[in-house]
């Protein structure tokens, strides 16, 4: 990708990564011989000439021990002798099974780069290379492009700056007594991305966030809540002063009638379980479209669940049609797909129904389409 974008790449593998792929093919891809070694090609004294001939060095994966070894300053093959000559940015997408990622040494050393200005990204979550899945893998290809991109060029495009955005994200919960709730899958993944792209972009984010187990981003300003009416307020507070609003919050559209204080008891004589009776919740999307302040735009999500891609954009128009919304994310849920995954399958409706946008890859990606959208449309 980065060759096809323009860039002169060379490639540093290490002993272990020739496992993978052989040197053949880095060098085809590349254009450029490959060593691992600092015995090979002495005369150009490669492990400094490498370090200092690049305007910028992506090691992608990095393994746990890669991570060790940057971070305790050994250097002993090409790569390491390469980190410890660079002077120029440094970035690491580290991959490797979650048990390894989240062990005290491996995130000791990240903190020890990150400390020292290398930026080690987070890595993506989903299914690894066994049957395992959670935290761990490596970002999506075109995640990791992009970063580079946006160090080369100073930062991300700030075409969101001083923009102030409002962003829900989560799942809502709606209590049925004091242990149990109504809830959804949402793991808030895809709010997340929104708000740091939006940031990245130069934005003023606040994100109002419902029941979601991610870390706080920093220089956005998170507003925590529980139930759809929490949403519901939190929003109504909040959007006034935005010039954009993207709902990718679940939000329950009902909640039990009635909410016990004690905790619902099963009856011992084996009757029948009690039933749960639901009332409406507000509509939070279509309320903050009624009030909608000229030149705001809103931005709705459609998660369907349909056989054909000509069913699932009749659904989103339909759903487009009855919120009123600028813009209609509609993602296809079927069969367990989107929820706590890294990636997404959507379209980008604008407010006539024509696709914007056809995103697929990573949430990060459709969080710059929506954004690309909604830049378009503000005044
Ligand atoms: N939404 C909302 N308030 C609700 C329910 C949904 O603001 N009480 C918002 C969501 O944040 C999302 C959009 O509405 O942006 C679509 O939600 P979805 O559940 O897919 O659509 P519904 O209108 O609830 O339609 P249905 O459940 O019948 O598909």
């Amino acid at each position: 990708m980065l060759r096809e974008e323009g860039h002169d790449v060379r490639v540093v593998p290490t002993d272990s990564a020739l496992r993978f792929v052989g040197a053949p093919t880095w060098e085809a891809l590349s254009g450029h011989p490959v060593s691992t070694q600092v015995w090979d090609d002495v005369p150009y004294v490669q492990h400094v000439q490498l370090g200092r001939w690049a305007d910028i060095v992506i090691v992608a994966p990095a393994t746990a021990n890669t991570l060790a070894r940057a971070a305790s300053g050994i250097a002993d093959d090409l790569l390491t002798t390469s980190l410890l000559t660079a002077t120029c940015p440094v970035v690491m997408a580290p991959a490797m099974h979650t048990e390894m990622w989240l062990h005290p040494a491996t995130q000791a050393n990240v903190a020890t780069l990150r400390s020292r200005g290398v930026t080690v990204l987070d890595p993506a979550v989903g299914r690894l290379t066994g049957a395992d899945s959670g935290p761990g893998r490596l970002p999506e290809p075109a995640d990791l492009a992009r970063v580079v991109d946006e160090i080369l060029a100073g930062g991300a495009t700030q075409d969101l700056a001083g923009r102030r955005v409002v962003v829900s994200a989560g799942g809502t919960r709606e209590p049925l007594d004091p242990v149990r709730f109504l809830g959804n899958r949402s793991s808030g993944r895809q709010g997340w991305a929104l708000a740091r792209r939006a940031r990245a972009r130069g934005a003023d984010v606040v994100l109002v966030a419902a029941h979601v187990d991610l870390p706080e981003l920093p220089g956005v300003r998170t507003v925590h809540v529980g139930t759809a009416a929490q949403l519901h307020e939190a929003m109504l507070h909040e959007a006034p002063a935005a010039e954009a609003v993207v709902m990718a919050a679940a939000v329950a559209d009902f909640r039990p009638a009635s909410y016990s204080d004690d905790k619902i008891k099963k009856a011992d004589d084996g009757s029948e379980p009690p039933a749960v009776a639901l009332v409406r919740n507000v509509d939070v999307l279509a309320d903050l479209v009624s009030r909608r302040r000229p030149g705001q735009v809103v931005v709705g999500f459609a998660a369907e669940t349909s056989s054909s891609a000509d069913e699932l954009l009749a659904l989103g128009r339909a759903k487009l049609a009855r919120k009123g919304c600028d813009l209609l994310v509609v993602n296809d849920v079927s069969e367990g797909r989107v929820f706590g995954a890294t990636t997404n399958d959507a379209v980008i409706l604008g407010a006539d129904g024509t696709i914007v946008a056809d995103a697929h890859g990573s949430k990060e990606s459709l969080a710059d389409a929506i954004w690309d959208a909604v830049a378009k449309r503000l005044p």
